[in-house]
């Protein structure tokens, strides 16, 4: 229960458990949050037990109900349960030829199916190794399913194809999970394992398989994060950690990135150095919060490289015709490693010839591996579902990428990129100022828990920030928001402002050179002329906002590209307050889940 417990935030509609005693398996299983399991456990205290297997889901085929949930059972005493992450894509044909044969199901899902087909197996071979690696060829997705069999007590056995799974290994004890955080309150050894690989763990063993039966061995690592990271750390609510996590996570992510000669290094570099000078463009995919780093990593990387950089959802450029070719840099971000949206996109640009290379903040998981080169980003576990302290790692990331381009390619910035590289360095300190100088920030969010629309105003780097600001607001506080490019007002979304309108504006620093300062300050006075609530986030210094503002947010002074680091940080804090003013889940928020592992 405990490692479900740090393993909710990859899905949270229902919860359950196998227990195997004696010969026969005990389950429990809720629909909702797992306190609701809790609760079911405490009245109905299983007998004790060495072996179990848990599942906190996300619902894919059939609601999140007592009976779609997790564990399934398989076979006709329900000796078997299975649970499973993915989606098995044939589960149609399966179940009709499962249904012609006489079985009857309980759930609606596709996992039900796999319990039976493996309960099955087994029937047949007596053996539940052999039962898995059976039924795993039959079946299409992606999945990671895990067994355990009245018959075959002190014994669970797992499969993964295209889903995560990483194994614990104890002394007399051994554990599985979707995620280290599963178990680091145990052991911090940890066994990562390739695709198409089963696993049996006993408590004094751990053998792996290929699909086709080849016996492998999984890469063994010693898990650095800290039990304590995974936890709140005095806070209310793991948002509110990480978010106030955000020095560390620029600051771990920049460490380590230069050689003795001061020269910029990468992590897991397979592309040579002589085929990223000829990059002649760059395509950046992600989702969400992750595509909106892109959208500011943009405009440095083209800045320092002059390589044209296109950024797109991974869900559009999958299933366009996108022009690329082995000389197109395809750069993917994804905190999770894990985005079904993003993995397709990375494949789908492996196909097309292109060279991948992952920012990604969860080591050993699916994109990075799949991809050419890794940039991990080191924000540390994220368990609140609003990305928060991953976005700003992310733009770190890329900065360090774009500057190492830069480098390598010559020119003006690749000398300049000590100078970025030395600013950089000076954000978590300036962050740390920031993030100590809220309070006015929770004041307003507290005043505005009714609002029921607030619009984001930003440009150049403050446009993605605008989108991201009123994406953590959505999610968050569920109330409509929306981020525009401040140049764009005058083209429509001016007709939006009406009297008591809060529009928060990211103003670029007076020293921005190419001179948009005084263009947003027009903006600004342009929507205070008809009625709207001006929320100003502006640097310290800034004078010239003060007539026009209702409410000014200071930013220490920083370049205008390193702004994004911190501009952020108060639309974040405010989408946190506001949820917490209208006594919302801010962990996890209504419909959303961290790992979104189905396309
Ligand atoms: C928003 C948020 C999402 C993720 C997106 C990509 O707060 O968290 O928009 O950024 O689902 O997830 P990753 O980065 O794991 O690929």
């Amino acid at each position: 229960m405990e490692g479900l417990g740090r393993l909710e935030y990859r899905g949270y509609d229902s919860a359950g458990v196998a227990l195997v005693d004696d010969d026969r398996v005990a389950t429990a299983k809720r629909a909702g949050k797992l306190t609701n399991l809790r609760e079911a456990l405490a009245e109905n205290p299983p007998a004790d037990s060495a072996t179990a297997i848990g599942h906190t889901r996300w619902a894919t085929h059939g609601g999140p109900t007592n009976a779609n949930a997790h564990p399934h059972r398989g076979g006709t005493e329900g000796k078997l349960a299975l649970v499973h992450n993915g989606i098995i894509e044939n589960f149609h044909s399966l179940r009709q030829s499962l249904l012609a044969d006489g079985v009857e199901f309980t759930s609606e899902t596709d996992t039900e199916v796999v319990a039976h087909l493996v309960a099955s197996a087994y029937a047949d071979s007596g053996d539940l190794t052999r039962a898995m690696q059976d039924v795993v060829g039959t079946l299409e997705g992606a999945f990671t399913l895990l067994a355990v069999h009245a018959d075959a007590p002190n014994t669970v056995v797992a499969a993964r194809r295209n889903s995560p799974l990483v194994v614990g290994l104890g002394d007399g004890e051994n554990f599985m999970g979707s995620d280290v955080a599963a178990f680091i309150g145990h052991t911090r050894k940890a066994l990562e394992l390739g695709q198409d690989q089963i696993v049996t763990i006993t408590p004094d063993s751990c053998d792996v398989i290929n699909f086709d039966g080849t016996p492998s061995e999984g890469k063994a690592y010693d898990v650095t994060w800290d039990a304590a990271a995974a936890e709140k750390d005095g806070y209310d609510t793991f948002m509110e950690k990480e978010i106030h996590d955000q020095p560390h996570a620029v600051r771990d992510t920049l460490l380590g990135r230069t050689d003795e000669n001061g020269q910029l290094v990468l992590d897991e570099m397979s592309i040579t150095e002589q085929d990223l000078r000829g990059i002649s463009k760059i395509v950046i995919v992600a989702c969400g919060t992750a595509a909106y780093a892109g959208m500011v990593a943009k405009y440095a990387i083209e800045r320092w490289t002059r390589i044209p950089v296109e950024v797109e959802l991974a869900h559009e450029f999958r299933y366009r015709d996108p022009v690329i070719d082995e000389n197109t840099l395809v750069v993917s971000i994804s905190q999770s490693g894990e985005t079904a949206d993003t993995l397709m996109a990375v494949r789908h640009a492996k196909e097309l010839g292109a060279r991948t290379l992952s920012i990604c903040n969860t080591h050993g998981s699916t994109i990075p591996r799949e991809s050419d080169a890794v940039l991990y980003t080191h924000a540390g576990p994220e368990i609140a579902v609003a990305s928060t302290k991953a976005f700003v790692a992310q733009i770190t990331a890329s900065y360090i990428l774009g500057l190492y381009l830069a480098q390598l390619r010559g020119g003006s910035f690749g000398r300049n990129a000590a100078e970025v590289l030395e600013e950089l360095h000076g954000i978590p300190a300036k962050m740390s100022d920031l993030l100590g100088n809220l309070a006015r920030v929770k004041e307003i969010a507290y005043f505005m828990a009714d609002t029921r629309s607030v619009l984001f105003l930003g440009r150049h780097v403050g446009f993605p920030i605008a989108m991201e600001g009123a994406l953590k607001l959505k999610e968050l506080a569920y109330i409509h928001a929306e981020g525009f490019a401040a140049g764009e007002l005058k083209h429509g979304p001016i007709a939006l402002i009406e009297p008591g309108q809060p529009v928060f504006i990211v103003v670029p620093s007076p020293s921005a050179e190419n001179g948009l300062h005084g263009k947003v300050v027009s903006n600004i006075q342009e929507i205070r002329a008809r009625g709207a609530r001006t929320l100003v986030i502006a640097e310290e210094g800034d004078d010239d906002v003060v007539p026009f503002a209702d409410e000014v947010i200071r930013i220490p002074a920083t370049s205008q590209l390193l702004a994004p680091l911190l501009t952020v940080v108060p639309l974040q804090y405010f989408s946190l307050q506001l949820s917490s003013a209208k006594g919302l889940d801010v962990d996890q928020p209504r419909n959303l889940a961290k790992s979104v592992t189905v396309e």
